[in-house]
């Protein structure tokens, strides 16, 4: 997992694709370490699966790139949602010409296929809304809430074909209070998401989370060193 050598003293930067379908408030974080130099990236390319969201006129503002694949445009088809196979058939061609080294999916609520996942050239993480392994999959404040759980917070973890399943990179932890209502919490979590994504991406950058040898270690079934590594921002 720790490799001090070589990216540490790489000055080029790390080339990220970022695919969203929200509101984007985690690639403006990025899009503002990536301008003040905080960060050692270059985005290079915004893709959505849906066409009004506010993800892509930040990244339309910031001069990034932009893909958006929602509805089919030629055929029979015309005007109709696009399939998931439809959509990563122009996401692939996209991402082969933009050659990123990692692909960032940051509030992203497609499923994407084993086929997808297995054939991107770069690696691939996603930021989930809970404490992996707890709470996979959708609502996870509402379920945080309606539980006993003292913690939630938000974790990156590699993206593999099984949902919100990969080897889990970074954690941000918080208290929940008792009181507070689900939008409360989320606010509260994406806070934390501000924090642990570019943090993240920085550890990658700098070659200190190395996740091909994360992924050959997995592969090996050999200890796997002590991720997630964990940041506790309570407020
Ligand atoms: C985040 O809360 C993330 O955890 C979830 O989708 C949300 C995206 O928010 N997967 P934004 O689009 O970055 O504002």
């Amino acid at each position: 997992m720790l490799n001090m050598s070589l990216s540490i003293l790489s000055s080029k930067p790390l080339k990220i694709a970022i695919l969203a379908s929200g509101s984007g408030s985690n690639l403006q974080v990025l899009i503002d370490a990536m301008q003040s130099g905080e960060l050692p990236i270059e985005i290079v390319g915004v893709i959505s699966n849906v066409k009004e969201a506010y993800a892509v006129t930040r990244a339309e503002q910031a001069g990034i790139e932009t893909a958006v694949f929602s509805h089919i445009t030629e055929g029979d088809n015309v005007g109709k949602r696009m399939g998931i196979k439809t959509f990563e058939r122009h996401a692939s061609a996209k991402l082969k010409q933009w050659q990123p080294d990692l692909v960032v999916l940051a509030g992203f609520m497609r499923v994407l296929s084993d086929e997808f996942i297995s054939s991107s050239s770069a690696p691939m993480i996603n930021l989930h809304p809970s404490l992996l392994p707890n709470y996979k999959g959708l609502d996870t404040h509402q379920r945080v809430l309606e539980s006993s759980d003292i913690h939630h917070g938000c974790s990156v973890h590699v993206v593999t074909a099984e949902l919100d399943a990969g080897q889990v990179l970074t954690q941000a932890m918080l208290t929940v209070n008792r009181d507070e209502s689900s939008e409360i919490l989320k606010a509260r979590v994406q806070k934390l998401e501000h924090k642990i994504l570019p943090w993240t991406i920085l550890l990658i950058a700098k070659g200190v989370l190395d996740l091909q040898s994360i992924n050959d270690q997995i592969q090996d079934a050999n200890h796997l060193p002590s991720l997630p590594l964990k940041l506790w921002l309570d407020d």
